[in-house]
């Protein structure tokens, strides 16, 4: 029997990058796979490639920043499938600029807020309520290794991943004993859109791209996969005696 057989699985930014690894992993171990992003186009692309696999898929056009979207998404799933087992919280922006506090534009401090934060806690709001109805679950959310330590020139984005991690532990005592784990990932570099084509565009710019691959004791960035193998397994009865953690995936960059 695999894995994640008939479990309903609920993933944010499935249209890109960590997102979509993890939607095609979950739907691989037998998953039913709600896919939620901001970008419908990419989500739909994700879908295509879940059925190619054979299998079971709907989605979600959602701005996690907005919190009665979130409700309305966490009923559509429960509509449709009865109950909600898993949730990954994956998506999330990281800024255009890269600027020290006191140059740092206000308009994207509030963004990177509220998407990576408030839209976080949106999620995990209404996911808990449905988990508490349905008898229990795994929550894991994305925040990052900015969520542990600084982020030079990208504050806003820092100060939302150490509350996603706040949010994780204080969830993670909150729902202990009620079957529900709550745990969080913190990545350095892993290669996506996000930080090829974002603020560090380090698939034009070969000094920040091997700036970023140094960072690691591996040399070298991680991959998408690598992530969403650590969120099934932190989403798995594998990992049955793990809640609360910020689980730093660094290739030794932390040590
Ligand atoms: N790539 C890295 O190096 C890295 C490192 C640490 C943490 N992370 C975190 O991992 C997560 C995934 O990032 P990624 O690298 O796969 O990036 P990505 O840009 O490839 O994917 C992010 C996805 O989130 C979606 N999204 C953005 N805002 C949204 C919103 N308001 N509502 C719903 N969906 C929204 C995007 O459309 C996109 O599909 C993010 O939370 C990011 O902060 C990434």
């Amino acid at each position: 029997m695999k894995r994640f057989e008939n479990k309903i699985c609920f993933i944010t930014g499935a249209g890109s990058g960590i997102g979509k690894a993890t939607a095609l992993s979950f739907s691989r171990e037998g998953g039913k796979v709600v896919l939620c992003d901001i970008d419908e186009k990419n989500a739909l692309n994700t879908k295509d490639e879940v059925l190619a696999q054979g299998g079971e898929a709907m989605v979600i056009a959602l701005d996690i920043s907005n919190g009665a979207a979130v409700k309305k998404a966490i009923e559509q799933t429960v509509a449709t499938y009865g109950r909600l087992d898993c949730a990954a919280n994956i998506a999330g922006v990281a800024g255009p600029v890269s600027k020290r506090i006191h140059e740092y534009p206000e308009e994207f401090w509030h963004q990177q807020i509220n998407v990576n934060l408030t839209g976080t806690w949106y999620c995990m709001k209404y996911q808990l309520g449905q988990m508490l109805k349905n008898g229990g679950g795994n929550i894991v959310n994305l925040s990052s290794a900015a969520g542990l330590i600084a982020q030079p020139e990208n504050a806003p984005y820092a100060a939302s991943k150490h509350g996603v991690v706040g949010l994780t532990r204080t969830a993670a005592k909150e729902y202990a004993t009620d079957n529900i784990r709550v745990n969080a990932i913190c990545p350095t570099a892993i290669e996506t859109p996000m930080i090829m084509e974002g603020r560090r565009k380090l698939a034009h710019n070969e000094d920040a791209r091997q700036a970023a691959i140094n960072f690691q004791a591996m040399k070298r960035m991680g991959t998408p996969q690598e992530i969403a193998d650590v969120i099934l397994w932190l989403c798995s009865d594998r990992s049955s005696f793990i809640t609360g953690i910020a689980l730093a995936a660094d290739g030794g960059a932390m040590a």
